[in-house]
């Protein structure tokens, strides 16, 4: 049986997940999927893991999209069914309750991109590029990216990545505001995530589970039931000891120490 094409690692509250496939510059295959499935199962699962990290080997792809020469000899039906494979072993990345973060450490084109877009935050290196070229291949982003490309840069500019198949440098896409931040030049990307997302880290697991949810809901419902389903998250907060803790920490003048509970 071939190695797992994901690894998974531990730093400290943080589980990295890393695509190990540099000689195909991290390509999404058929295994690869299923291995995202099933460690995105067990890191949600897992009481320890307070926020997940994406990242692919080597410093020139994060994920160069759909295996290309897997693809190969495939029938329409066999593409059918890997598609299908995106969503439902990516899924649980995407409804994750912890927030899952991309380290985008080189090129992410088509489902690379897709599964950065997957993420609730996007860090890239400098010298990163990013790309939905499906078009300029006949096909179509079939993992997600007309519908979550757009509601994140708008439906102009994510008609101009997948109509031109443009594709953006890291610092475009800090513009576009497709990614959050990018990377110091020169940085150790991965030290730069981890350092970056102390906060979710060190935070409380309750409230920043309450808070994605919320924020994720919003985008599938109108104003007056979002703001009603805002008062049903923060309700879970307020029956946390964690927020007990904030205010015990802000009278002592002491930073909380968050337990998740
Ligand atoms: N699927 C399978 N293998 C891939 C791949 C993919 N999507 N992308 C790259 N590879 C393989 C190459 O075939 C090559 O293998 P080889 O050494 O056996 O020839 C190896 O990875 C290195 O690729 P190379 O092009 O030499 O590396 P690079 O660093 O110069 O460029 C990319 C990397 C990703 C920019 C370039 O390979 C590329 O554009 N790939 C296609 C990406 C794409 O169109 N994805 C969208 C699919 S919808």
């Amino acid at each position: 049986m071939e190695d797992s094409p994901v690894k998974l690692t531990k730093r400290g509250s943080v589980a990295i997940l890393q695509i190990d496939r540099e000689s195909r510059r991290n390509a999404l295959s058929r295994e690869t999927l299923l291995a995202f499935g099933r460690l995105g199962r067990e890191c949600v699962a897992d009481n320890d893991v307070r926020a997940i990290v994406i990242t692919g080997a080597g410093d020139k792809a994060f994920c160069a999209g759909a295996d290309l020469k897997e693809r190969q000899g495939m029938t329409p039906d066999d593409v059918r069914v890997q598609v299908g494979l995106y969503r439902s072993e990516l899924s649980v990345l995407d409804h994750s309750p912890k927030p899952v973060i991309a380290a985008i450490n080189g090129v992410a084109f088509g489902g690379g991109l897709e599964l950065a877009l997957v993420c609730d935050l996007r860090v890239a290196s400098s010298t990163a590029e990013l790309a939905l070229p499906e078009t300029t291949l006949g096909i179509i982003p079939g993992a997600g990216g007309t519908q979550r490309l757009p509601r994140i840069v708008g439906e102009a500019r994510a008609k101009e990545m997948i109509l031109l198949g443009r594709k953006l440098t890291a610092q475009q896409a800090l513009e576009w505001g497709l990614v959050n931040r990018v990377a110091p030049e020169g940085a150790d990307l991965l030290e730069d995530v981890l350092n970056w997302i102390l906060p979710i880290a060190n935070g409380a697991p309750i409230a920043q589970s309450a808070a994605l949810r919320a924020i994720d809901t919003s985008f599938d419902t109108t104003l007056d039931l979002g703001l009603e389903l805002e008062r049903v998250f923060y309700d879970e907060t307020l029956r946390s000891s964690d927020r007990l803790e904030a205010l015990r920490a802000f009278a002592e003048k002491r930073k909380p120490v968050f337990t998740g509970k």
